[in-house]
């Protein structure tokens, strides 16, 4: 028998996928990676089995995540049309990754996932299969199946005692990981139209928080997020801590209309308080740190990266090379940026770090001013020179 490889998320649409691949005469193996998704992951495994799984692999993926993905963005300063932090995007290629290494350690001839035919998601799991093990096949049950709506898929699911969720009803599609929560769907689709509260689920309403600032400060190590207020965490706890406080004073929520790449503009709300903070304090480390020209260039790379990643081009060369590209921009990226947190704000106020470029000698107007001010007249001359005609 033919055996495939899904990625199971325990939703309505990959449970019923389980079934439906059975029924097209494949054994089916699910795996469920925890990306921080905080889902119970035994009962997610049950699921599976009883929608028909042969068999399931549950992968705690967390500290893989933060290091080989979350971090690479965050030293890189990506992010997608000036709002989306990229959480749900940069799930994918590493999901796709174990999706291929399971296939082969099983000798299945296929994966699966359960993405539509509309979304980016379907772009990065099948391209990074693709660039990993071209040799495999590739299924997409949503795409293919026959029900017209979800109704359809729901009475499916009851026909086959495939076990949904369908006691609380669920207004909107989401997709959470540690770095950041992507909402969208329901009345979403409206643009016109304020997000309700209910759409949020990690953050509170700025509106209902206390008027009273929070101060952190957030120490990094050649661009890698150490400390928080002088303690010591683990990337991925340091991370936790953020969601949790950045949460508390409404910080992270964006509402965005971005462009897929499959050319439709849609609407989505994001939630990333942690991710939000520690570009913030990041990026105000770089100013002090690296010069001018670095700075503007690295932006022109951010722009770039972004892009990539949310193109699912994360196993590409140019992704490769501009990973080295960023690595050599983070060796003096250690310092200290101090953070107010204040109504869904997160404003850098402090910072301090031993590679600094600030010289107050030369920036003060104060009577310890070292800079000679008449070089500038002759630095300007030559400047504008080949501009006067
Ligand atoms: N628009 C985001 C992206 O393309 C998130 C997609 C998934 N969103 C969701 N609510 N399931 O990366």
């Amino acid at each position: 028998m033919k055996k495939v490889v899904l990625a199971y998320s325990g939703g309505l649409d990959t449970s019923c996928a389980v079934r439906w691949l059975k029924e097209q005469g494949c054994a089916v193996i699910c795996f469920i990676a925890d990306l921080g998704q905080g889902e119970d992951f035994q009962a997610l495994e049950q699921r599976a089995l009883t929608a028909g799984a042969s068999k399931v692999y549950v992968k705690d993926l967390k500290e893989e995540f933060v290091q080989d993905f979350v971090l690479p963005v965050l030293k890189a300063g990506a992010i997608y049309e000036g709002k989306y932090l990229l959480a749900t995007a940069l799930g994918r290629p590493l999901i796709a990754r174990y999706l291929v290494e399971i296939a082969h350690k099983e000798k299945a001839h296929a994966v699966a996932h359960g993405c539509t035919g509309k979304g980016n998601d379907q772009v990065r799991f099948e391209v990074t299969v693709g660039i990993l093990d071209p040799k495999l096949e590739i299924i997409a049950p949503v795409r293919e199946w026959e029900f017209k709506s979800r109704e359809e898929e729901i009475e499916y699911a009851h026909m086959y005692n495939i076990p949904i969720d369908v006691s609380k009803k669920k207004p909107y599609s989401v997709d959470r990981n540690l770095w950041g929560i992507s909402i969208e769907a329901g009345v979403l689709e409206n643009l016109e139209q304020e997000p309700p509260e209910d759409a949020y689920l990690i953050t509170k309403s700025p509106t209902q928080i206390s008027t009273y600032p929070k101060y952190i400060e957030v120490y990094f190590e050649k661009g890698m997020p150490k400390k928080i207020d002088g303690r010591v965490y683990k990337l991925k706890d340091l991370i936790n801590h953020l969601n949790e406080i950045g949460g508390l004073y409404g910080v992270g929520r964006s509402d965005l209309v971005e462009n897929r790449l499959v050319g439709i503009k849609s609407r989505e709300i994001y939630e990333a308080p942690a991710a939000t903070i520690l570009h913030v304090a990041h990026k105000e480390l770089e100013s002090l740190v690296l010069d001018r020209e670095l700075a503007h260039f690295k932006e022109i790379i951010s722009l770039k990266y972004a892009e990539l990643v949310y193109y699912g081009l994360w196993y590409s060369p140019l992704k490769e090379a501009l990973d080295s590209f960023v690595h050599s921009t983070q060796k003096h990226v250690t310092g200290t940026i101090k953070l107010k947190l204040f109504k869904g704000n997160c404003i850098p106020v402090g910072r301090k770090s031993a590679h600094s470029l600030y010289k107050k000698e030369l920036s003060t107007y104060g009577k310890e001013d070292k800079f000679d001010q008449k070089l500038a007249e002759g630095f300007i001359k030559i400047w504008g020179m080949p501009y006067q005609r």
